[in-house]
């Protein structure tokens, strides 16, 4: 192992294999969730590497969660994309699900932009609502291994994970486009069931704006390393209760697809702002 894989515990196979193929260190990185496989269409001269010819990389087992990385620029800047996140309730670690985000840091990434599909809660995170996540409500119950320095190190001075500054600058860059999003407070259920009417509740109770099963991790992780974070939510459906319908996946994914171009043009520009 080299100097910087031990450092960020992810095989030193791993990260020769990838840079092997890749002209340019990314200095962001993107983690695409359900239904925003497509976010990585836009990269220039993308390099794509599928998850499974990465030595150790673990395997992947959900439908528009496709197993690849995408290496390329986007307004000049070099990205990856991660196209198929890991979770855990596919039985994965907590440890294995942050893979990508431990070879992300290896490879040099500085910056984190994370994306999800989540269920809204607050009455204003309806379908189609983009939603920046400021803070997090961990209710699945895991711990997040980190480098033994980092276990009692606080979010940051914010008190948050989350990268307030930068997020604010995002807010004022959606505005600018006419894009229209909203901040709020994301909670990590294991899944991969949703929740009932009485636990939705219980987590308006508590705080949360919005309710998902990934993110978390790879946030704590991201921020073990270093790395400045970004999350965005695209509220898919209202949270178990508070809509008509049941939930299903299908429904997930097809809001995911309608608020593909505000979010692909969102990306672009929060990217874009990055060039330095
Ligand atoms: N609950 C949990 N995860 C989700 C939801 C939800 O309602 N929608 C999209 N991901």
């Amino acid at each position: 192992m080299n100097a910087i894989s031990e450092h960020v515990d992810v095989p030193s196979s791993a990260v020769s294999f990838v840079q092997q193929r890749i002209a340019v260190t990314p200095q962001v990185g993107l983690i695409l969730g359900s239904g925003l496989s497509h976010l990585a269409d836009v990269l220039e001269d993308p390099v794509i590497i599928a998850s499974s010819e990465i030595p150790e990389y673990p395997g992947s087992t959900v439908e528009g969660h496709k197993g690849q990385l995408v290496f390329g620029t986007l307004e000049g800047v070099p990205v990856v994309f991660v196209q198929g996140r890991l979770h855990v309730y596919e039985g994965h670690t907590v440890h294995a699900a942050t893979f990508p985000v431990r070879l992300m840091a290896a490879l040099g990434v500085k910056q984190m932009v994370v994306t999800n599909a989540a269920g809204g809660i607050h009455p204003e995170c309806t379908p189609g609502t983009l939603m920046w996540i400021t803070d997090h409500i961990s209710f699945a119950f895991r711990s997040v291994p980190g480098p033994p320095s980092s276990a009692f190190e606080r979010p940051n001075s914010e008190g948050t994970p989350y990268d307030i500054a930068w997020t604010t600058r995002g807010k004022l860059i959606a505005d600018s486009l006419d894009i229209p999003t909203r901040q709020g407070t994301y909670l990590w259920t294991l899944g991969p069931s949703y929740e009932t009417k009485a636990e939705i509740r219980m987590f308006r109770w508590l705080g949360a704006d919005a309710v998902g099963m990934s993110t978390v991790p790879e946030v704590i992780v991201a921020r073990h390393h270093g790395m400045q974070v970004i999350g965005i939510s695209t509220i898919t459906n209202f949270a178990a209760g508070l809509g008509q319908e049941s939930l299903d996946h299908q429904e997930v994914l097809e809001v995911g697809r309608q608020v593909r171009d505000d979010l692909q043009k969102l990306i672009t520009a929060l990217v874009a702002d990055l060039r330095s």
